[in-house]
């Protein structure tokens, strides 16, 4: 059954087939770019805020990117400068920035289960997307990293992922198990040391591990993932060398991969830390081109939501 996309708030609601819809049309935006189309004028007149209550590099500049490129009216809400910093709770500001005739929100915050609540509390005809909340979910991010891997590998039954790192504080690892789940993959495995890793409950599907080694060996895709120090108590920090040593990504761990192991990273990346600058920017790194994907990965997710 045809899946409209009204909000997007977790890709665990989506149908296979919407995911394949947003990847396939991630594609045709891809296309449509390449061809020298800058601006397709596809959500002219429309207007998105980008409302990110925590820092992004990549995130809010290809949300920017893929709305201006649609012809879309963008407002970036500096909250440094806003009346947030002057008290005004959320919902005040929410609705505040509604009576400006808005056609979307894109909003990212510390707390998991933020873009639900703006889903609950926006006006009707207001569309919600997740940048990302808390360890929760990075619905776009999924789809980038899962249109990434389908470029190179398209045939998801035959895949092997590795998920590496502080897996219990990531949103990225949730939404990229609930996309490569949902298309079928193989086998995901889980991989960080015990202090940073999930309930095994929350993942059902998932394999668990806390020997690197042994976690990549026969990987075709090793996603790494960052320390997210901002989500820790001091106490949970790990000596940053030994952790390297153990659960870092350097070329002899990447050898014990499938041949050709895709090397993935949503950034910003740490290196020495979980990834060695030696395979973050070797031959089998798909880094940048994660980045570039992200750009047409949200072309489609707001075009899926705005086009008339
Ligand atoms: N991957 C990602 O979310 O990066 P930013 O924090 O730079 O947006």
């Amino acid at each position: 059954m045809f899946q409209r996309l009204r909000h997007l708030t977790t890709l665990e609601s989506l149908s296979r087939d919407c995911i394949e819809r947003l990847l396939d049309r991630a594609i045709t935006m891809r296309d449509a770019c390449a061809h020298g189309t800058r601006k397709l004028d596809l959500l002219n007149g429309r207007t998105i805020l980008n409302l990110f209550f925590e820092p992004s590099t990549r995130t809010r500049t290809s949300f920017e990117l893929a709305a201006r490129r649609l012809g879309a009216d963008v407002i970036n809400f500096d909250i440094g400068f806003s009346s947030t910093a002057k008290g005004e709770e959320l919902f005040d500001t929410l609705h505040t920035l509604e009576a400006m005739h808005l056609d979307a929100i894109v909003v990212r915050h510390k707390v998991s289960g933020t873009p639900d609540e703006l889903v609950r509390h926006a006006m009707s005809g207001v569309s919600v997307v997740n940048a990302g909340d808390g360890n929760r979910a990075h619905p776009t991010q999924g789809l980038l990293d899962a249109l990434t891997v389908r470029q190179h590998r398209p045939d998801f039954r035959q895949l092997t992922v590795v998920i590496c790192g502080d897996v219990k504080h990531s949103r990225v690892a949730r939404s990229d198990v609930h996309a490569f789940t949902k298309l079928g993959a193989r086998e995901v495995r889980l991989c960080g040391p015990t202090a940073l890793m999930p309930d095994q409950q929350e993942f059902p599907g998932c394999k668990f591990y806390d020997n690197f080694d042994q976690a990549i060996e026969g990987a075709d895709v090793a996603i790494m993932l960052r320390l997210q120090k901002e989500r820790m108590a001091s106490t949970d920090l790990p000596d940053e060398a030994a952790y390297f040593r153990e659960y870092g990504l350097d070329s002899r761990r990447l050898a014990l991969a499938a041949r050709g192991c895709m090397v993935m990273h949503p950034g910003p990346i740490n290196r020495g830390i979980e990834i060695a600058s030696e395979v973050a920017d070797g031959p089998q790194s798909r880094i940048l081109e994660q980045v570039g994907n992200g750009v047409f990965v949200r072309m489609a997710v707001l075009y899926e939501m705005l086009a008339r």
